[in-house]
């Protein structure tokens, strides 16, 4: 991330809650680049479906009989209700419920009562409506737009700004991790604002006292977090990253001796976040709900054999971060009640320890374009 000597803006407190430019954000940025739907592993069966909502879309993605895993708007091209009304599950076909038009996994309409035989229908031209899906690093990546970018060119940059090598991160083999504790937060801040909170650990001192015990390094403002190339080291009386601190989880199966005593953070814009510890991993995926408004399913992930243990117990693991979690939200949704006041019209400051926020806001504007400017 770009280094700044000296004091730097916030945004306006607008940029927070006015509706315009909520609706700007959601057009231009999740609407025009790859944005994280959720783990690979709940479609990986021919079946399998889960549903998510970006922004206005509602999109299922699906594991056809073919294996391969495609994305949909779920609208069904008679009169447009919804099709699929489930979060997640396993079906055969897709039917709608208001006229019993009936989509393949692979979206193609296959029946629409008393009319598929009329002469001048045209099936293929009422297929359901594709969105563009590529799986990475064991997650799902939609991107709405009509013409993609490149995955890889809007997630490198992050990996080479935070590790000294993209092998260095795949070492962690996040693709092979399986899910071991989901839960889903309802934050009443700003997307930006739960992104912004992560970006920095000025406030790790004074809001995250158990998370400073296991990561001393977090407790000045500017650890080591931020070098490339060089995590955050455990504490010397820690064992493991948990609450108690103590747990002889073996190490993931990529990692090498040195690498078994610290903890990674850093994201990819726009909307993941992810911690990187010795014998898991945590991904945080943030969806704005509203201005005011966002959903955070934070999802714990383990290696395989791991989780398939009936011993398995990842209760302590995932105190720490369910404890951090909503020290961060509780502090979020104080900033969000702070942006409407005429004190934070223009804004605040960015201490040196915060400069990550003005790449991530460099970024942001990037993203939104020259209409995003006045903001
Ligand atoms: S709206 Fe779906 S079948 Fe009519
Ligand atoms: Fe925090």
């Amino acid at each position: 991330m770009a280094t700044v000597e000296h004091f730097a803006s916030t945004l306006p407190g607008g940029a927070y809650y006015d509706p315009a430019r909520y609706a700007q954000e959601i057009a231009r940025i999740f609407g025009e680049h790859w944005v994280c739907a959720g783990r690979a592993e709940s479609v990986k069966r021919p079946g399998d479906f889960i549903t998510v909502t970006i922004g206005d879309e509602h999109i299922v993605v699906v594991c056809g009989q073919d294996r391969t895993v495609r994305a949909f708007l779920n609208v069904c091209r008679h009169r447009g209700a919804r099709i699929c009304t489930d979060g997640a599950g396993s079906a055969n076909v897709f039917q709608c419920r208001y006229h019993a038009w009936t989509y393949t996994l692979e979206g193609k309409l296959q029946g629409a009562p008393n009319i598929a035989s009329f002469a001048g229908f045209d099936r293929d031209a009422h297929a359901l409506v594709p969105v563009a899906i590529e799986m990475w690093q064991g997650l799902i990546w939609l991107n709405l737009s009509p013409m993609p970018g490149s995955l890889a060119e809007q997630v490198q940059p992050a990996l080479h700004e935070r590790f000294a090598s993209v092998e260095q991160f795949e070492r962690y083999g996040m693709s092979d991790l399986v899910t071991g504790k989901r839960i889903t937060y309802d934050v009443a801040a700003n997307w930006k604002l739960v992104v912004e909170n992560f970006l920095e650990c000025y406030h790790c001192a004074p809001m995250h006292p158990e998370f400073c015990a296991l990561l001393p390094g977090f407790r000045v403002a500017v650890p080591p977090q931020g070098m490339v190339g060089t995590g955050t080291p455990f504490a010397d009386d820690v064992e493991q990253f948990s609450l108690s601190g103590t747990g002889n989880r073996p190490r993931l199966p990529g990692l090498t001796e040195g690498e078994d005593r610290q903890y990674f953070g850093f994201i990819f814009p726009p909307n993941v976040l992810v911690s990187l510890l010795p014998d898991h991993v945590v991904v945080h995926t943030a969806h704005p709900r509203g201005p005011e408004r966002t959903e955070v399913v934070c999802d714990w992930l383990f290696a395989p054999d791991v989780v398939a243990d009936p011993a398995f117990d990842p209760g302590d693991t995932v105190a720490i971060f369910d404890l951090v979690n909503t020290q961060d939200w509780d502090v979020c949704e104080l900033t969000q009640q702070g942006m409407r006041s005429r004190a934070y019209a223009r804004g605040g400051t960015l201490v040196p320890a915060e400069h990550d926020l003005v790449s991530f806001h460099t970024l942001i504007q990037a993203w939104l374009g020259a209409s995003g400017a006045e903001q």
